[in-house]
């Protein structure tokens, strides 16, 4: 069994898109959005390429990671450049089997050496708490509406990366696709039955948790 991870390239987005939407179908919402997502980022000047990554199971791609540029901005409207993923995604046939955990410490890695200051993203906190990713708040990081969530979190790259930097988190407008566009686009992959379950419930929870910690 060889297992290979390299940029993601030009004639892999339809793939990678066809796995997105496997991997996200049902999870968090009846049907998936993630595909189209992924398919918006390539589009976006926010997608980071050289962070983008599939994973390849004996030549089979079997999982991606889509990098985009996010942002803090300060009190005084001064921009700190910070980069997020997603989606992130590996076939549920090959779930638990290792191979999220070493796309997502590839990738963060590579973007280590590229020298960004922090990765910062959204998402269940059991995900990526293995990684060493924290809430936020520990790093006074605010929504745009100025409320802290358990739900996003964010990864130093290097000691003090963060040092005299809080404020307001900005993920990319990549990440909010134009909906009107969406049931066009997903029309062109085969059908599948839309469900409501209780897994969907459960992340409407967790994005909407508040970050209650005391980092002290
Ligand atoms: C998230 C995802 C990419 C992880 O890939 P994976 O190959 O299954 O993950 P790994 O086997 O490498 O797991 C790495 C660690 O992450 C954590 N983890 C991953 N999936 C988990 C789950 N469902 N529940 C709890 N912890 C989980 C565990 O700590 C795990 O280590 P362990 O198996 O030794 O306990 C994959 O499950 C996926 O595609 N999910 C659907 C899409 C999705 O939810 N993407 C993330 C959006 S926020």
């Amino acid at each position: 069994m060889k297992v290979t991870i390299r940029n993601e390239e030009e004639k892999d987005y339809r793939i990678v898109e066809e796995i997105t939407r496997e991997a996200f179908w049902n999870l968090y919402a009846p049907g998936a959005v993630e595909h189209f997502i992924a398919y918006s980022i390539r589009k976006h000047p926010d997608y980071l390429p050289e962070l983008s990554f599939v994973i390849e199971l004996d030549g089979k791609i079997i999982g991606s990671i889509i990098y985009t540029k996010a942002k803090v901005v300060d009190s005084k409207g001064v921009e700190h450049p910070l980069v997020s993923f997603g989606p992130v995604s590996i076939l549920p046939e090959y779930h638990r089997q290792g191979f999220g955990r070493k796309l997502i410490e590839h990738s963060i890695n590579e973007a280590k050496k590229l020298g960004h200051k922090a990765i910062i993203l959204g998402g269940f906190t059991y995900h990526y708490h293995p990684y060493g990713f924290v809430g936020s708040k520990k790093y006074n990081l605010a929504m745009p509406d100025g409320k802290f969530y358990t739900g996003i979190m964010v990864l130093p790259l290097y000691e003090g990366a963060l040092d005299g930097i809080s404020g307001t988190i900005h993920f990319s407008e990549a990440m909010y696709p134009d909906e009107a566009a969406f049931a066009e686009y997903d029309a062109t992959f085969p059908e599948k039955e839309k469900k409501v379950l209780p897994c969907q419930a459960k992340f409407e929870k967790a994005v909407s948790e508040i970050d209650t910690t005391s980092y002290e």
